[in-house]
């Protein structure tokens, strides 16, 4: 049976997961870390780094690392997210061609599906080398609160790094999955997910005959341990304006040297009640004078500075019970997942509000992941021990006269969902409809998400309210919406144009696909190359260390000296082809007679 892994794509790490022998594991990576981060970075000399690498070197080349891709991932350019970010980060974030959001690392531009790709196929390549066989299934996890433009930008993500992703699921609901798996339990729980870059909350019915049920879902997809580490870092940046008259924001290098060490300082403070930022030389005035960022932080200061932001989540929570009509008394158990909520004030507030001391024994950096690749190895499976039924987090609709928002599936239905509406022609003649699609809460049209802009056309010409054609929107298992649409009298499908709101066109995410596809073979070759030379050197280096002996004793022999120069020849012309570089088929003669010069020498020392 295919090999399906399950993808955690966070916004600060990410961790890819695979059922064995029913047990679902986390993969290490090559330098045997169980999570990855979710950094990419362009170097000078034109390298791609991704993961540890890419954030060990983030601070002397900032404006070409990308951090937390996850928070741009499918929102439009002119969103206040974005402008945020911004704001908030050092590299270039840049308008695309679709009113969307790009990021340019050096010379190039990459659409953010494709920063994201970059990481989803390090994952891919992380699981292949422990699996030592090529992957290509996998079901990815998003934000439950991710609306269907992020979800659909997150699919384009996988289908670039040259991934077939079977099935988007919801974290949160991934996570109930890998906690609820196998224990045979019959439960109402709460999963509170705080991660880097965005807050979930959800509901799930947990029934002991594997159904995984999810009743309400709640969230915001900009709230996160990042909004923690901004608060510190205004702090710092206040102080040192304050006692320099300095503003740090315009030096790239102090920007993010301050930011590393706002996040250091907030994760010690999980452990301890006191920590010392120190930043030597953080930045030098006109007069040649370095100055130093040196302060104390408190556990007390930190929650004070980031109290709103708990506050909010505790609010959001509040009211998705409310809306689902549960009582606190009805939660049965509370699942912390995300890095951040090993924050003890959030433990607190979580407890307080729940009434109850959060489940031990969920690690909340693996537990998304673990449940992801327990979805996958399920769905290739002939026979499931365990059925999702997730829920569509926002309400989708259709904008109406006079700029209203009308409801067609709200929120908190379990999906997959339909729902099929009539639209009658309003004009004699008509051939063509517009219907434009959002998912949101407001009355509002415009104050909800546009999915974007369907035109029904080919419209037979007729007197108007006679035409009637049934269109249907449907969210799938992804939580990604279609729409089709049917002519009643003639039973015709008709032709929807969709317009690209702000995502990916079809044809770029093919080329991206190739182009990254390119780099993998490019890479793998690169890699193969890298471990040629390796071997020749090592080759080399035997020979040497045999050759005075050989010498020695063939001394005397008829073809003695002859075989010596030939030997020494082909010392000369390895160590000439290692310093040059030649192509692979080459590299690979020189090793071949590296090899039979070896077993010449050994022979003739036995
Ligand atoms: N000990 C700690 N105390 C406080 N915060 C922590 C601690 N350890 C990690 N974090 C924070 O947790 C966040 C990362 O959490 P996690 O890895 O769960 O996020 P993610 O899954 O990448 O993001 P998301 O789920 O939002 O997309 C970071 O902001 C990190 O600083
Ligand atoms: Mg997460």
């Amino acid at each position: 049976m295919e090999r399906v892994i399950g993808i955690d794509l966070g916004t600060t790490n990410s961790c890819v997961s695979v059922v064995e022998d029913g047990v679902p594991v986390v993969i290490p990576n090559r330098g045997g870390y169980k999570t990855t981060p979710s950094i990419v970075a362009v170097t000078e000399a034109g390298k791609r780094l991704i993961g540890h690498i890419a954030k060990r070197q983030a601070i002397t080349n900032a404006e070409n690392t990308v951090v937390a891709a996850k928070r741009l991932i499918g929102r439009k350019w002119n969103s206040p997210q974005v402008a945020t970010s911004i704001a908030m980060y050092q590299y270039r974030i840049v308008e695309g061609p679709h009113a969307d959001v790009r990021i340019q690392l050096r010379e190039k531009i990459y659409s953010v599906p494709e920063i994201s790709a970059m990481i989803l196929q390090e994952m891919k390549i992380i699981a292949e080398d422990y699996l030592g066989e090529e992957v290509s299934k996998a079901v990815i996890t998003c934000p439950a609160y991710f609306n269907d433009n992020q979800r659909q930008a997150t699919k384009d993500a996988g289908l670039i790094a040259g991934l077939d992703v079977i099935r988007v699921i919801n974290e949160p609901t991934a996570a109930a999955l890998a906690y609820g798996f196998g224990k045979k339990i019959d439960r109402l729980v709460a999963v509170y997910d705080l991660g880097g870059g965005t807050f979930d909350i959800s509901l799930l019915e947990i029934g002991s005959e594997g159904v995984f049920k999810v009743v309400s879902t709640a969230g915001d997809t900009f709230l996160g341990g990042e909004d923690f580490d901004a608060r510190i870092m205004d702090w710092l940046l206040a102080d040192f304006q304050a006692k320099h008259g300095v503003d740090l924001r315009q030096d790239r290098m102090a920007m993010q040297r301050l930011k590393d060490a706002a996040e250091k300082a907030k994760c010690e403070l999980s452990a301890t009640r006191q920590t010392e930022i120190n930043l030597p030389f953080i930045i030098s005035t006109g007069r040649n004078e370095a100055l130093h960022l040196q302060c104390q932080l408190t556990r007390e200061k930190l929650e004070e500075l980031t109290g709103d932001l708990i506050q909010q989540t505790i609010d959001i929570c509040a009211n998705t019970l409310d809306e689902a009509g549960l009582d606190i008394e009805d939660i049965e158990d509370v699942v912390l997942v995300g890095g951040m909520t090993r924050m003890p004030k959030v433990q607190e507030r979580v407890a307080e509000l729940f009434k109850r001391e959060p489940c031990k024994g969920v690690h909340p950096d693996e537990v998304v992941a673990l449940g992801a690749a327990i979805q996958g190895s399920m769905l290739v499976a002939e026979k499931s021990e365990v059925m999702l039924l997730d829920v569509t987090p926002h309400t989708l609709g259709i904008m109406v006269v006079g700029g209203f928002f009308e409801p067609l599936i709200p929120k908190d239905t379990t999906v997959p969902t339909s729902q099929t509406k009539t639209f009658t022609t309003v004009r004699d003649n008509q051939t063509a409809v517009k219907i434009l699609v959002l998912q949101g809460e407001s009355e509002k049209a415009e104050e909800n998400e546009l999915l974007g802009e369907f035109v029904l056309t080919g419209l037979r010409r007729a007197p108007k309210g006679e035409v009637e054609i049934d269109v249907t929107f449907e969210i799938n298992a992804d939580g990604i919406v279609a729409v089709s649409a049917r002519d009643l009298e003639t039973g015709q499908e008709q032709s929807i144009t969709v317009t690209a709101s702000s995502g990916l066109t079809k044809e770029e995410v093919k080329e991206m696909a190739q182009s990254s596809h390119e780099y993998l073979v490019e890479r793998r070759r690169g890699e193969e190359a890298e471990k040629a030379n390796q071997e020749a050197e090592t080759l080399i280096g035997e020979i040497e260390r045999y050759m005075p002996q050989v010498e020695e004793v063939v001394r005397g022999s008829e073809h003695g000296p002859e075989a010596i120069s030939k030997a020494k020849e082909v010392v000369e012309h390895a160590r000439n082809a290692l310093r040059s570089g030649v192509p692979d088929a080459e590299m690979k003669e020189i090793l071949d007679s590296l090899r039979r010069t070896l077993r010449m020498f050994k022979a003739v020392l036995t």
